[in-house]
């Protein structure tokens, strides 16, 4: 059977989170400009909603890391594969991801990143699955917590697929 999509975060109850995370955001770091570092693919919408939310300058890249795959848990093996375009040394850097699972991922981004010297680095996830954890990381900004069920939209993938959705919904095997 075809899998199943159940809404779970509709797009207004995301956008008032994000409101609120921008306003905390831009609250730590009155003066800016702050170097937003989304991870590809799927923050791409967070980040572009984010970004707008945050009310001090800010500047964009992009770092493309991969770790899944087609299945819906991590390989435990991660490459880069796409490296930023610039340089974060001295800067307030803050890492933009979609969803935080077993931490694998974001570890070791951060050992990566912090190599080039940036001023500070903090992450801003928009959905954290806690009890999925392998890797401890401290995520500084948490949109939502929520439990370990396989979530696509909003950015989220599976295998490709449900990205453009604008609500988060729970991907139900049929
Ligand atoms: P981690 O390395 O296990 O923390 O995995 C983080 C990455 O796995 C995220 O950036 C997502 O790309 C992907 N991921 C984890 N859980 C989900 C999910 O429920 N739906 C879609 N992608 C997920
Ligand atoms: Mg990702």
């Amino acid at each position: 059977m075809a899998p199943a999509l159940r809404v779970f975060l509709t797009s207004a109850e995301i956008q008032k989170r994000i409101g609120e995370m921008g306003a905390s955001i831009a609250k730590d770091y009155p003066s800016g400009p702050l170097y937003l570092i989304g991870i590809l693919r799927g923050s791409f919408m967070f980040l572009a909603d984010l970004s707008r939310a945050i009310a001090v300058p800010t500047r964009i890249d992009f770092i493309g890391i991969s770790s899944y795959g087609k299945d819906k848990s991590s390989s435990g093996q991660v490459k880069v594969t796409k490296d930023l375009d610039v340089s974060i040394e001295g800067c307030d850097v803050v890492v933009v991801e979609d969803i935080i699972d077993s931490g694998i991922t974001l570890s070791y981004l951060l050992s990566l990143l912090e190599q080039r010297r940036p001023r500070s680095i903090r992450i801003a996830a928009l959905l954290d699955k806690p009890d999925r954890r392998q890797r401890p990381v401290h995520v500084d900004y948490v949109g939502f917590e929520i439990p370990d069920k396989f979530v696509v939209g909003y950015g989220l993938d599976y295998a490709e697929d449900y990205r453009a959705l604008r609500d988060i919904c729970i991907l139900e095997e049929g």
